[in-house]
Parts: C-alpha cells; sequence; structure tokens
C-alpha cells in the first residue's frame, strides 16, 4: 500500500462475531500493518470481549510491534425512549468522537498506523465509520482510513444453522428488536433481529413462523435454537435467563422465518 508521509492512517477492521478463526487474511494483514490499537471498554460486563480482541492479537501479531491504547465507552442513556431516542444517541456519538479525536491526536504519531477492531462487519450496525467522519469533519485532526469487511453475526448465525437468509428470490430485512416491537416488517417474511434486550419474538407466536437464534455465537460460549416459534421461544428464553445469569451479559440474534400463508401458496 502506497503511504503518504506525514498523514495518520487507521484500519477500521471487522474481526467476526466472536470466532478467531473468522478473521480474514485481509484483517490479519491489516493488523500486522498496525502501530496502535484503539480499544474502547464498557466496563466490567464485556471484559469478555477486551479480552477475545487481546487474545486475536497475541494469536496473530508478534508481541512488542504495537501499542494498545484504551479509553471507556461514555455511558449511554438507555432511559430515553421514543422520539427522545435520537438526540440521546446523538449527545453519546459526539461524546464518542471527543474520545476518537483525543486518542487519534494524541497517541498515533503522524505517521503512524491506528486501528479500530469492530465486532462483526463494520457496515452492520456499527458507529465507527459515522464517528470517523464526524472526527473529519470537526477539522481538528486529519487522517486516512480505510475499511476491512468482517464476518457479521448474521452470516455468523445462518451458517451455523445451516440455512440461507433470504429464500428463492425473495427478499431478506435486517433490523432491531425496537423496531420488530412495532410490527413485523411490510412486504417481508425473513427477517433479521439484532440488538434485542426485550425478545420481541415472544410478541409473534401466534404466528405460522420459524425462528433460528443463536447467542454468543462462534465464543466456546455459543448457544444456538431453532424450531416453530410457538414451541422454541419458552425453550430460548429459558436459555437466555440462564446465559444472562451465567455471564452477566448476552449477545444473541435471529432470524425470523415466516411461512407462507395460503393465500400466498395459491396465488
Ligand atoms: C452493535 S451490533 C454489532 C453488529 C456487528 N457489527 C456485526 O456485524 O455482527 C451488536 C449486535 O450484534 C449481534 N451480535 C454481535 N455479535 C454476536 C454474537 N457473537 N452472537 C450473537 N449476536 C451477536 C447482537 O444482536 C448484538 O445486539
Amino acid at each position: 500500500m502506497g503511504q503518504t508521509l506525514g498523514v495518520r492512517k487507521i484500519h477500521v477492521i471487522g474481526i467476526g462475531a466472536g470466532d478467531p478463526d473468522q478473521l480474514t487474511l485481509q484483517a490479519v494483514r491489516a493488523l500486522r500493518n498496525t502501530d496502535v490499537f484503539f480499544v474502547l471498554g464498557k466496563g466490567e460486563v464485556k471484559s469478555d470481549l477486551t479480552q477475545l480482541r487481546r487474545d486475536m492479537l497475541d494469536a496473530h501479531v508478534s508481541e512488542g510491534t504495537y501499542r494498545v491504547v484504551e479509553a471507556r465507552d461514555p455511558e449511554r442513556d438507555r432511559s430515553a425512549g421514543g422520539s427522545a431516542y435520537s438526540p440521546a444517541v446523538g449527545d453519546w456519538r459526539s461524546a464518542r468522537a471527543d474520545i476518537y479525536e483525543r486518542m487519534i491526536t494524541e497517541e498515533l504519531g503522524e505517521e503512524q498506523t491506528g486501528a479500530f477492531l469492530v465486532w462483526g462487519d463494520p457496515a452492520l450496525y456499527d458507529s465507527t465509520l459515522g464517528i470517523l467522519e464526524e472526527v473529519l469533519e470537526r477539522g481538528r485532526v486529519t487522517f486516512e482510513y480505510d475499511v476491512i469487511p468482517g464476518i457479521s453475526s448474521v452470516s455468523a448465525l445462518v451458517a451455523r444453522h445451516r440455512t440461507g437468509l433470504n429464500r428463492v428470490a425473495r427478499p431478506v430485512q435486517i433490523t432491531t428488536g425496537r423496531r420488530l416491537a412495532e410490527g413485523f416488517p411490510e412486504g417481508v417474511d425473513d427477517v433479521v433481529v439484532m440488538l434485542d434486550a426485550h425478545q420481541t419474538f415472544r410478541q409473534y407466536t401466534d404466528e405460522d413462523i420459524d425462528i433460528y437464534w443463536g447467542a454468543y455465537i462462534g465464543t466456546p460460549d455459543e448457544i444456538l435454537a431453532s424450531g416453530p416459534i410457538a414451541e422454541a421461544a419458552p425453550r430460548i428464553e429459558r436459555l437466555r435467563a440462564e446465559a444472562r445469569e451465567r455471564k452477566g451479559w448476552i449477545m444473541d440474534t435471529y432470524l425470523l422465518r415466516r411461512n407462507p400463508r395460503d393465500e400466498h401458496r395459491n396465488g
């Protein structure tokens, strides 16, 4: 890669959903070409995730060739619901942008390369790219950045269940638990749900839907469950509650696959 002297470089590296073997060769190459890793921690509950990132570095990069700079993630106002949600997210983004800006300015030399390690794929429900753009817009520090795609939890989920995301020539939608709570999306029967703290699938147990669920996918704690939603939902609730109790946090994703209604079949 041609290096322009005097311009800081940043890699935004998708590191997969949790299995170190899901790092791509491109990601490993980028890790090896990084001087400073920026890690934002979420406190005790997510320290397992910080450790996983460290294990990936230990496995692929020679010791002594890089530094890790850690910062604490700003607290997010999760109590703000409804229309108040966006401003709360906005505040949190600019608090994060402050931290990124400071870390890049103070910890990355002008000819050095830094990296942010992003779970899954940086293109999916992740704010790193938006925050880096915000830092650039402020104009107080300049850098170039590139994005290394990663295996998202969505790809990892369906691979573990040995199924596809879409049915033949049909669309698929990726959404959040918050959105699913407002209703099943229009015009689509295959829906992947992320960021769902409330097991919103329970709203749909009366429908002819199959669920494919996974928690901590790709990690040694991985749990999978699937089946018709009426039968699988109570099982998933129990597995989820036990896992949450045991580990103190949970990360889960699921695919809801609605079976065609009779009018679809006939028409
Ligand atoms: C902030 S988003 C990040 C998504 C990530 N960029 C990706 O491509 O998978 C966090 C959500 O991703 C999902 N997730 C990420 N890693 C996961 C894993 N290992 N197992 C299950 N779900 C996961 C969960 O739905 C979680 O709420």
